[in-house]
């Protein structure tokens, strides 16, 4: 087992990261939580699969389980009435606690159930996918999407505490499985070459070749032997930036390299195509290709990221109207009335932050 301290004052928390440890989840909670009621947020498909766990995870507590419908196109503001009335319902005051167990939706729109909730109350996050352990788990970024574009509405809303337990990867899907990879890629590219170099280095030792029909799940298998080592090593980054600069004021936009371009072809397929893993891998090489077209970037940076991305089995070229993704693009939260604030590769694990025009940046 190992622990992350996120030192922000008042707002710290420790992140635990381990291989089935799920039954000393009450030992920690405990350590937080001096309270009894949980009130635990989770979805369809991690409800179906664990629901006989709870009795272990939440022992000692007084738990009830609000299941949400499983899928980003079910993360809109219109979910939040239904988990208030739950909320008091269920009794829940300002000293009880919320417990987001699940993916990036989940913990989305439960930590901004918890944000929101009498004007604040704790939260747990215990992310159940590779995505939600290394990046939406940590940072207390909150919030649910708008028809207008996501997560247009949301808080910053740290956690009380972090359970990262890789025992909840088993049941992912091969395709989510591999689109936490986006993410742990991205930290490479943005912080940290050694790491990048590191993934490049375990992916090459799988063994097989990327023809060979059990490709996918040979290097699965083969990622599992080092999947405590990337998750530790995506939330440290993690941790540094949002310490850094907790409020994106300046360093944390970074954590958005590839997502600008990446949000907009999610939203424009209506977040039923791509998975937002996928989404963010072809961000990551389109803004790749266009900072070296430009002369931003070192050339040749774009097909070492593909290169290891098309490994990883995500999609590192996608089609789309440009100008239709300008136009979504103008409604980021990035977007001011002088442009967008790009994150723009210099070479692997380096960055910067440029203002550039929706239109100017496909030009
Ligand atoms: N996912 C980007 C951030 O947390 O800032």
């Amino acid at each position: 087992m190992e622990k992350l301290h996120v030192g922000l004052g008042k707002n710290s928390y420790d992140i635990m990261i381990g291989e089935n440890f799920f039954e000393e989840f009450p030992k920690y909670i405990g350590e937080v939580y001096t309270g009894k009621k949980l009130f635990v947020i989770t979805d369809s498909n991690v409800h179906e699969i664990y629901e006989e766990k709870y009795k272990e995870m939440f022992k000692g507590f007084n738990y009830s389980i609000f299941v949400l419908q499983a899928g980003e196109k079910h993360k809109h503001i219109g979910i939040m009435p239904s988990i208030y009335s739950a909320m008091v319902n269920e009794g829940l005051t300002r000293k009880d606690m919320v417990v987001a167990f699940g993916g990036g939706v989940v913990g989305d729109i439960a930590g901004f159930a918890a944000a929101s909730y009498m004007r604040g109350i704790g939260f747990i996050q215990i992310p159940t996918t590779i995505v939600s352990q290394v990046d939406s788990s940590v940072g207390g970024k909150v919030g649910v999407d708008l028809p207008e574009g996501k997560n247009l509405v949301g808080a910053f809303h740290q956690p009380k505490l972090v359970l990262i337990d890789n025992y909840f990867l088993n049941t992912l899907t091969d395709r989510y499985f591999y689109d936490g990879f986006g993410e742990i890629v991205k930290y490479g590219c943005i912080y940290d070459k050694n790491f990048f170099d590191r993934l490049v280095e375990i992916v090459e030792k799988v063994g097989v070749s990327q023809d060979d029909e059990n490709y996918i799940q040979k290097l699965r298998e083969h990622l599992m032997k080092y999947v405590n080592e990337l998750v530790y090593r995506s939330c440290e980054i993690k941790k540094e930036v949002v310490e850094k600069d907790e409020k994106e004021s300046n360093l944390r936009m970074i954590l958005n390299f590839g997502h600008t371009i990446g949000h907009a072809i999610e939203q424009f397929t209506n977040y039923e195509k791509y998975s937002h893993g996928e989404a963010i891998s072809a961000g990551m090489v389109d803004i790749t290709k266009i900072g070296e077209k430009k002369g931003f970037t070192k050339e040749g940076e774009a097909v070492k990221i593909a290169k290891l991305l098309k490994a990883l089995n995500l999609p590192t070229e996608i089609e789309y109207p440009k100008d239709e993704i300008a136009k979504i693009m103008k409604r980021d939260k990035k977007s001011t009335n002088d442009g967008i604030n790009f994150v723009i590769l210099k070479e692997i694990g380096e960055v910067e932050i440029m203002k550039i025009g929706a239109e100017e940046i496909f030009e």
